[in-house]
């Protein structure tokens, strides 16, 4: 597994996605991108704006713009859910990939409860770029500590490396 070269791609907003990237990071000593919004966003009709994006699948303006992974056996994506949705910021990421074409892709997300269709719509997004969605799955923000939850999280990204 030494020779495997992972990229994490994540979003966070509050820590809890990063925490969870750091762990997968560590695990396979992966490259770790954090991806982040430029724009800057009222401070009262933040949630609400954030949620209405999220809704309607759109995409911010980011930094880094681009992510080149061509030189990677796997991506891994991580975003928190908003209005039951990965993230504008996180979907920024995975139109703007460079060298994304046929590689394999895990995807996470951490949320308090409510998922929604967030797995579907990062497997869509993942095969609209011409990606393989190995694996999806989510983690509740209480387990982000949860040994348990996060070795079944690294045991999965394994197994994907290997498909
Ligand atoms: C704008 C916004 C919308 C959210 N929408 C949802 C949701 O629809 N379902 C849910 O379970 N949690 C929702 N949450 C909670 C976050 O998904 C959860 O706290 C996540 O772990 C935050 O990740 P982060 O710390 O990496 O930013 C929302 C949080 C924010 C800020």
């Amino acid at each position: 597994m030494g020779e495997m070269k992972i990229c994490i791609i994540c979003h966070s907003e509050s820590g809890n996605t990063r925490h969870v990237a750091q762990h997968i990071a560590s695990a396979f000593d992966a490259h770790l991108v954090e991806v982040t919004d430029t724009a800057s966003y009222n401070r009262l009709t933040r949630f609400f704006v954030l949620c209405k994006m999220a809704r309607g699948e759109e995409k911010t303006l980011i930094e880094p713009a681009s992510v080149d992974i061509s030189g990677y056996d796997l991506v891994v994506f991580g975003s928190p859910v908003w209005a039951f949705k990965p993230t504008p910021v996180i979907h920024a990421a995975i139109d703007g990939l460079k060298g994304c074409m046929g590689k394999p892709a895990v995807a996470f997300s951490t949320h308090s409860g409510r998922p929604g269709q967030t797995d579907e719509t990062f497997k869509k997004w993942i095969e609209d770029r011409g990606m393989v969605p190995v694996a999806v799955t989510n983690i509740h923000q209480n387990d982000i500590e949860n040994e348990k939850k996060i070795k079944e999280l690294v045991a999965l990204v394994s197994a994907s490396v290997k498909v």
